[in-house]
């Protein structure tokens, strides 16, 4: 048949991995006639733990699945790699201050970056899930200098399908009638969830909705820290959510986006909106052939601009910190 794609999972013994790795292999991402060689990455400590991830996978006698190889180096997991999956990240731990976050991760990243730029293979693409997933994903792309900019991206699919769910939840549709919803900046309670493009139906979605009061207060809050509600709820953070984002993230990137439609994705800047260019930012974006598109010309509303400008600021931060640290050359 096919040659197989080669997909690399870091973080693989973790949640998220745990909601995607079975999915993966069900051909949820790439298609049913794609087959895939999975490589898995974890820390030495969690190796153990991954080898029972595998045992799983391998009971799952999935038709798909060409074979699996688990590692702690980084050199072996991105051999060949067509498809990065960066979820394996130092989480924030009490007493932790944000700079030693950054810090932690900065090595994680840079790491991960240089080992993509020396075994992946040609064309292969990249998403960061771990967090600070937009800071990360600048860190592996400014240390994997051979590798185009484009194919680096941070996971904002998962806020994207949040603000799709809280607009079908007030106006009674169903998810499947909401198109051109937005998420712009960062991924943190920064981001702007924009649905001044939204459609419900085919219809505006600010017109179908008509209460500003919800928007502002209600509908954008409510996504920004989604994230914190359901910690608070579940005791762990989202991680079958996050992972169905990565999912649908991957695979519109590689099979394309639907008609008059888009999705969200933080992708490197080029200048569009006044997001200063090199920012990995999100937009929403088209894909064709596996090539993602930022939607150009979209009228930004005063009400929109200030809260994209604050994400984007925010983003600004994180860069002149991690060039302070010395994970990304000053420019
Ligand atoms: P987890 O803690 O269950 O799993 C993370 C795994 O990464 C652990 O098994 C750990 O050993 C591994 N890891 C740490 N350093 C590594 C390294 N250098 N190389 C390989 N593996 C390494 O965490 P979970 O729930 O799976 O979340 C993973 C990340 O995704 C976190 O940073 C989380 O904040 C982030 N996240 C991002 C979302 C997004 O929408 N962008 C949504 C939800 C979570």
């Amino acid at each position: 048949g096919t040659t197989p794609v080669t997909v690399t999972v870091t973080g693989a013994s973790g949640q998220i991995a745990y909601g995607l790795l079975f999915r993966i292999a069900g051909g949820a991402m790439l298609g049913r006639d794609a087959p895939i060689r999975l490589r898995l990455l974890e820390i030495p400590a969690a190796v153990a733990s991954l080898e029972g991830v595998a045992m799983e996978l391998e009971d799952g006698a999935y038709p798909l699945l060409s074979s699996i190889d688990i590692t702690d180096d980084p050199k072996v997991a991105f051999e060949g790699a067509n498809i990065a999956l960066l979820v394996g990240a130092r989480p924030r731990t009490k007493g932790m201050e944000r700079s030693d976050l950054l810090a932690a991760n900065g090595a994680i990243f840079t790491d991960h970056g240089s080992a993509i730029n020396a075994v992946s293979d040609d064309d292969v693409k990249v998403l960061v899930v771990g967090n600070p997933a937009n800071t990360n994903a600048l860190i592996a792309m400014n240390n994997a200098p051979d590798v185009p900019r484009s194919r680096f991206t941070a996971l904002t699919r998962l806020d994207h399908n949040r603000a799709i769910a809280q607009l079908a939840k007030k106006t009674g549709a169903a998810a499947a009638d909401i198109e051109r919803v937005a998420i712009w900046g960062n991924h943190s309670n920064t981001q702007y969830p924009d649905l001044f493009h939204a459609t419900v139906a085919g219809r505006p979605a600010l017109e179908v909705v008509d209460d500003p009061d919800w928007l502002e207060h209600d509908f954008i809050p409510t996504v920004q820290e989604r994230g914190t509600a359901i910690i608070k709820a579940r005791g762990a953070s989202s991680a079958a959510s996050a992972a169905n984002g990565a999912i649908n993230h991957v695979r519109d990137w590689v099979r394309g986006t639907d008609g008059s439609n888009w999705v969200s994705m933080a992708v490197c800047s080029d200048g569009s909106y006044s997001v200063p260019e090199g920012l990995i930012s999100s937009f929403p974006v088209t894909c064709t052939d596996g090539e993602y598109t930022i939607v150009p010309g979209l009228d930004i509303a005063e009400f929109s601009q200030q809260r994209i400008s604050a994400s984007v600021a925010e983003l600004e931060h994180e860069r002149a910190a991690v060039e302070e640290l010395g994970f990304v050359k000053p420019r």
